[in-house]
């Protein structure tokens, strides 16, 4: 049998070291001139323009990373995934959040199964569920209807529906259909977050949605409990079958906690936690919300852009242009973060979701055959809203470390103002600062500019800027719940686009396991202090000291 390879052993992969090279002597200030080049670099998809000229890439870069595609074998992992192999080999799953937004009559299989029958019986009962509690058929203990929602979960139980939910807020159509009700998130373990969640609700009028794939997260399982007492103690524990939802994979361990099965939402191993907002994880708290009709429209635009990855050829294609020159950024280029910028305050969550799905996706160090690599992968995603970022960090992008950027931008506002006296809408000035940025980080200002403009010579360096600093802009028409899914799976398979060409496991996530058992320890001994006054054990003298001072705390 052939030994594994790496990605990094292929000629392709040294053809591009070899190319970065050349790369690196030339300007986007000179690349940006060339308009053949420019026109070649912009694609669109179903009313989303992408525009990647402001990449450090010219043609041949691009029919080099093509060739890498292809040696890494690209287009049979996409069809492996969207045939329901086992791709995700450590744990031995399927990958198939495209089957949560696939069209009732598609068929997609899974070990011998169709999936989306399954997936569509779920969407009809939260369909159902939510119309009753929405109308007020579905009543708490005393007699009255369900306004308010607190959702509990964490990671991947919680970051995508509160991005979903941060973006849709203050949609008209969204906000209409949500008038009256409220949406809360608990994710938090910090009894701050705790006391958030819950300050000015009603037992009475409040139901409570436990969002947890394992339904083991320690954290998710203290606040669900914690959230228990709270209705138990107001209403007597007989309501928590009317104020305590579920939404699992583990129906078991819901029936165990309490929860009345059939008040549970199921989900699959095949859907990942970072990857199932598509899912009841986000489905159910969201249609609470907002009513079924608008997040179908959500699971729609997901679905738009899953039939696009498919189907469309590579040169063409968003998410694999954007993750075949992530990985030119992030590996050949060496540059370590990454930002995502959407001129657009309702994305404000996004970045902090993508940062979820990317870091614990693709913070790999082997390959998906067990090999340690020889270079590195993932990104540090971070990001804010343009234009509150253009005063908090962006200092550093255009003069300090290089960072490619995301900027994401809304040609229609969900909300435009005019102000009488302006000539331009509050929306044109924040996308006037979307299309600047772009083109400041790449051609930067020279010496010889600034001359031009009288500055004093001794502000000449301080006032340079380099440039030569790459971006992509994402121009959305507008930010309907559709918009908002296609924005959605666009990330999605573009960090699976990067972790593809790698080579490594992008749906696993052991990285999170020793924190969480030497967490567990900690818990335990903390416990044995508190109840039967033990010391402390088991731990070095840094830890032991820190413990014992925590510990001193309520004596003081
Ligand atoms: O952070 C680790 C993780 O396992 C994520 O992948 C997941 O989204 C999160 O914890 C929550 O897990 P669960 O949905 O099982 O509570």
């Amino acid at each position: 049998m052939a030994l594994p390879t790496l990605i990094s052993d292929t000629s392709e992969w040294r053809d591009l070291k070899e190319h970065v090279e050349d790369i690196k002597k030339t300007h986007l200030r000179d690349l940006m001139g060339d308009v053949e080049r420019c026109k070649s670099m912009t694609v669109e998809h179903d009313g989303i323009l992408v525009d990647y000229s402001r990449q450090r890439a010219t043609q041949e870069t691009m029919e080099k990373l093509f060739k890498l595609a292809e040696v890494a074998h690209l287009k049979e992992k996409i069809n492996r995934m969207y045939s329901g192999e086992h791709i995700n080999s450590t744990e031995n799953r399927p990958v198939l959040h495209i089957a949560l937004r696939a069209p009732r009559d598609s068929v997609i299989s899974c070990d011998g199964r169709n999936v989306v029958p399954d997936v569509w019986h779920v969407l009809e009962k939260i369909n159902n569920f939510t119309e009753r509690v929405r109308s007020g058929s579905w009543v708490g203990a005393t007699g009255k209807p369900l306004k308010d929602v607190v959702a509990v979960g964490i990671g991947g139980s919680y970051l995508g529906p509160l991005f979903v939910h941060t973006a849709l807020q203050i949609d008209s159509e969204a906000a209409e259909c949500a008038k009256g009700r409220q949406l809360r998130f608990l994710a938090n373990v910090d009894p701050v977050d705790v006391a958030r969640s819950i300050t000015g609700l009603n037992p009475e009028t409040t139901l409570v949605v436990v969002v947890s794939k394992t339904f083991t997260t320690a954290e998710t399982m203290l606040n669900a409990r914690t959230l228990r007492e709270w209705i138990s103690i107001a209403l007597g524990p007989e309501a928590i079958a009317k104020h305590m939802v579920a939404v699992s994979t583990n129906l078991k361990l819901v029936e165990k906690f309490g929860i009345d099965p059939n008040n549970a939402f199921a989900f699959w191993d095949w859907v990942g936690g970072r990857y199932s907002v598509c899912s009841a994880v986000g489905v159910l708290p969201l249609s609470l919300q907002y009513g079924f009709p608008i997040i179908q429209k959500f699971l729609e635009g997901a679905n738009s852009i899953d039939n696009h990855f498919y189907s469309a050829s590579f040169d063409k294609n968003i998410p694999v242009l954007l993750g075949l020159l992530s990985v030119w950024n992030a590996t050949f280029f060496g540059f370590p973060a990454r930002a995502i910028l959407p001129y657009s305050q309702a994305l404000e969550k996004f970045a902090p979701h993508i940062q979820q799905v990317s870091m614990e996706s693709n913070g790999k160090g082997v390959s998906i055959d067990g090999i340690p690599l020889p270079f590195e992968t993932g990104e540090i995603d971070f990001g804010e809203p343009g234009t509150n970022g253009q005063h908090s960090f962006y200092q550093l992008i255009h003069q300090g470390r290089v960072i490619p950027c995301d900027f994401i931008g809304v040609s229609k506002s969900q909300q435009p103002v005019y102000l009488k006296e302006e000539t331009v809408s509050n929306h044109d000035e924040l996308m006037s600062n979307f299309f600047a940025q772009p083109d400041a980080l790449a051609y930067g200002k020279t010496p010889g500019e600034l001359q031009n403009d009288n500055v004093l010579s001794h502000l000449i360096p301080h006032k340079t800027f380099s440039g030569n600093r790459p971006s992509f802009s994402l121009l959305l028409p507008a930010l309907s719940a559709y918009n908002i899914g296609q924005l959605l799976a666009i990330y999605e398979h573009r960090i699976a686009v990067e972790g593809f060409i790698w080579g490594i496991n992008s749906f696993d996530q052991w990285g999170v396991e020793l924190g969480k058992s030497l967490a567990s320890q900690v818990r335990k001994q903390l416990s044995l202090s508190r109840t039967l006054g033990k010391p402390v054990e088991g731990f070095n003298f840094s830890t032991t000291t820190l413990l014992n001072r925590y510990l001193q705390v309520l004596s003081f």
